[in-house]
């Protein structure tokens, strides 16, 4: 947030219904309920929903898991994708599988949705929270720099903070909103560190860094199809890899870790049941096959905003950082400081006038004290409806081309907002 933009406003220029109003305008609706998000079905869902059932394979075997996990391979470009119930528990398992012992420290943005907090102390480990960035939302590589040069200690055990004692096991960026973290910094620190890297991309499917999706060049990622997403299964979460044996682990800890056997039960280790159900993977499988329209309509709203925040005093939209394409999966507003006092005002205002708006709530930050940035953000910042995909032609959702969306296909069509 530049002060340029704090400096030329005042709380008393504050008004809630321009916001509120500028969102209408974007959003071309003048009257009726605005809702924070809608999911669309506009290809093949109902047509693969009944092939599982009439099937009968409706649970956790099915060919439609396997084929979900082919096309997020193609999508992605990573290597291996493993298909599970939610993205918390694909972060769960990730963290597993990146070698988190209890009683390990994971350092994560400290302006975070909880699940990537509670799949660390699903662990037994403890978050250890640095600032974000106003410029990408996600993690300051700096400050996390700063930090591990103040705390960090290599040893034998492996990096370990000085002040708790703990092995700093890993480093979790997260692409906020579906803005792409700074990750070329982030991985080099970790990398010089000697920590594992584990992408949080739950929020950014089809967002892309220097060319390459998000959690495509990952050791390890984690996806999230919930329903607010941009592409959903109901529920539904995947692991990216590009390590073959990686791959091959999470597959197995994720299906209870039954070792292949035509009749017996055998597990070799304490595993999870993790695995997402045919059905869902069913409706994620026509789901993907709209992700480029879905991408272009989310980048249009987005474009939509940015061209009316324009106009209002006091507001910054935030876009895609340099070097990015983002998925726009949230639109995030960010008040002047100014108006942070009354930023609740807005969101009274917002349902008065029937727009969802709800304040970014940092978990991260009310557990352990906010790093200033995530602080700032976390206080000033609000969501105007992030899609209207429920409103477009259903055309306007549906692919272009073939129905499987491969990364080149997927990058070009993450269209420049202007
Ligand atoms: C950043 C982040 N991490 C993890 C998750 C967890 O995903 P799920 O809701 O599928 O468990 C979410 C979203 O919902 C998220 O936004």
């Amino acid at each position: 947030m530049s002060e340029a933009m704090d400096s030329v406003v005042t709380s008393s220029d504050f008004k809630p219904e321009t916001i509120v109003d500028a969102v209408r305008r974007a959003v071309g609706t003048p009257n009726g309920v605005l809702g924070l998000h809608e999911p669309v079905f506009a290809g093949k869902e109902i047509a693969y929903l009944e092939e599982c059932i009439k099937s009968t394979f409706v649970s956790s075997v099915g060919p439609f898991v396997d084929r979900f996990e082919r096309m997020l391979e193609q999508v992605t470009g990573a290597k291996r994708a493993v298909a599970v119930v939610n993205g918390t528990a694909a972060l769960h398992a990730c963290f597993r599988l990146a070698g988190v012992e209890p009683g390990d420290e994971v350092i994560s943005p400290a302006l975070t949705f909880i699940a990537t907090t509670n799949a660390i102390a699903y662990c037994g480990a403890t978050p250890h929270f640095v600032d974000s960035s106003l410029a990408t939302l996600g993690m300051d590589p700096a400050a996390l720099a700063l930090r591990l040069e103040a705390i960090a200690e290599r040893t034998a055990r492996g990096t370990i903070n000085r002040e708790t004692g703990r092995r700093i096991a890993a480093i979790s960026p997260m692409h906020t909103f579906g803005h792409p973290v700074a990750l070329d910094e982030i991985a080099a620190i970790a990398h010089d560190w000697g920590i594992a890297l584990v992408e949080d991309a739950a929020e950014s499917l089809g967002s892309t860094y220097k060319g390459h999706a998000v959690g495509s060049r990952a050791r390890l990622a984690a996806l999230s199809f919930n329903g607010n997403k941009i592409v959903t299964t109901g529920g539904g979460g995947a692991i990216l890899t590009n390590d073959e044996e990686l791959g091959r682990r999470a597959k197995h800890l994720t299906t209870t870790a039954k070792l292949p056997h035509k009749w017996a039960f055998v597990h070799d280790e304490i595993g999870f049941n993790y695995r997402l159900p045919n059905l869902n993977a069913a409706l994620g499988c026509a789901q993907l096959e709209q992700l480029d329209g879905f991408l272009a309509s989310k980048r249009r709203l987005a474009a939509a905003y940015e061209r009316v925040f324009a106009d209002v005093p006091g507001v910054r939209f935030s876009c895609e950082p340099e070097d990015t394409t983002s998925n726009y999966w949230l639109n995030a507003v960010l008040l002047a400081e100014p108006y942070a006092e009354r930023r609740d005002e807005l969101g009274d205002t917002a349902r008065a006038m029937a727009v969802s708006r709800l304040p970014v709530g940092s978990s991260a930050s009310r557990i352990l004290g906010s790093p200033a940035s995530a602080r700032a953000m976390a206080t000033r910042c609000c969501w105007p409806p992030l899609s209207w995909l429920g409103r477009c032609p259903a055309r306007a959702c549906r692919p272009t081309r073939s129905s499987a969306p491969s990364a080149r296909r997927l990058r070009s069509a993450a269209l420049k907002p202007r």
